[in-house]
């Protein structure tokens, strides 16, 4: 569970608070239903205490809703749904203590391949990635998936060769239906990845190369197996219907060829995995949506741990992660320069500690500085 997100800023301490909170300013724009629960069980002292007779950090809402989900809870009113969790809480209950939220959102690749492309062209060598907190490691196919840039006049798609024609195409005005067939060599069709951009954006001509890929977790989640793929679905919001979309696509594509997945904590396992990257490729580490897991002294436990990479090894470090990772523990901000109030809601992406733009937490845009 990410550290700051123990206790609803403003709204009171406590379940009740945490699950309005959720309800009134994280669901609402994205999910109506989760929304209305999450307002309606904060009213229920008697669902309250049953949520609070779980650990801690078991208690978060979207755990709770995401179980319901995985159990086969549909949108419905909330009458429906306090009779769905009464009928079923004993299975609830063993789902939010055996399971961790782990959303594998692969909509994040459409902000990273910009940054990827750039260093593959600087170095003039293919990429080793190294993801930390790699959930099911969906991140790590950025050179097998499809991107249309949309910068709110022309349309410029970039994806694997064989699909759509040529590898990179510029499209002015409405964009043309992606086609639907195989790639060459029957391989599945990979998502589209739709980011709208703003700014200069170095958007690339061509995918990069990737020639290793690995990642770490705390749990890694294997693709092939299909309990945890419905729950990387359960765990997307129920109305976001195009992001499970994305998801099965970006699943069958990475069951062609699993990722090494190394089991543990990333400041523990990283220097020993970094040591298995080909030597000829240029090593990326990145992480998305991670560093608000660990707590201050393991952040800055993995800061040096980075630099002593990007020193040592040359290695390229990118960091794709929210405000809370901006904000230090004193009250002051890692990048000074940047306004609180440009960064609320959306993520900061840092390359070596550079800031260079503000995406969409789910991969949605891309604003470059
Ligand atoms: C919200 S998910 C994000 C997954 C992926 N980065 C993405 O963008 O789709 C966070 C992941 O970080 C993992 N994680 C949290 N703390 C970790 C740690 N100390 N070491 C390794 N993995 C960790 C969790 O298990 C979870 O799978």
């Amino acid at each position: 569970m990410p550290a700051r997100s123990g206790t609803a800023p403003g709204s009171g301490t406590g379940t009740a608070a945490w699950y309005r909170h959720f309800g009134t300013v994280d669901a609402p724009g994205s999910s109506p239903c989760y929304a209305d629960w999450s307002v309606h069980i904060a009213e229920d002292p008697e669902l309250i205490a049953r949520i609070d007779e779980w650990p801690y950090n078991k208690r978060q809402p979207l755990l709770m809703l995401a179980a319901a989900r995985f159990l086969g809870a549909e949108i419905s009113p909330y009458r429906e749904f306090r009779a769905f969790l009464d009928a079923h809480w004993a299975e609830v209950s063993g789902i939010v203590l055996s399971r961790a939220t782990q959303t594998n959102e692969v909509g994040r690749c459409a902000t990273l391949l910009p940054s990827l492309a750039g260093i593959a062209a600087a170095e003039g060598r293919p990429l080793a990635l190294i993801e930390v907190g790699a959930s099911a490691g969906l991140a790590l196919f950025p050179d097998r998936y499809s991107y249309e840039f949309d910068d709110g006049g022309t349309v410029t798609r970039v994806g694997p060769a064989g699909f759509g024609g040529p590898t990179r195409v510029t499209v002015s005005g409405e964009p043309p239906p992606v086609p639907g067939r195989p790639l060459a060599g029957s391989r599945p069709e990979p998502p589209v990845l739709h980011c709208r951009t703003a700014g200069p954006v170095p958007l690339p001509d061509s995918l990069p190369e990737v020639v290793w890929r690995a990642g770490i977790d705390l749990n890694p989640l294997d693709v092939r197996n299909t309990d945890n793929v419905a729950w990387l679905e359960a765990l997307i919001w129920p109305e976001q219907e195009f992001r499970r979309a994305r998801l099965r696509r970006a699943v069958a594509v990475a069951r062609e060829e699993p990722p090494l997945l190394v089991a543990g904590d990333l400041n523990e396992q990283l220097p020993a995995l970094a040591a298995r990257a080909p030597a000829d490729a240029a090593l990326v580490v990145f992480h998305s949506a991670v560093m608000g897991y660990l707590s201050a002294g393991g952040r800055a436990r993995f800061r040096t741990t980075m630099q002593g990479l990007t020193h040592s090894r040359g290695c390229h470090w990118l960091s794709n992660e929210g405000e809370t990772v901006i904000i230090q523990e004193d009250g002051s901000a890692v990048v000074p320069e940047m306004d609180a109030e440009r960064l609320r809601g959306n993520f900061l992406l840092q390359h070596n500690g550079r800031p260079v733009a503000i995406t969409g937490p789910h991969g949605q845009s891309l604003e470059w500085l």
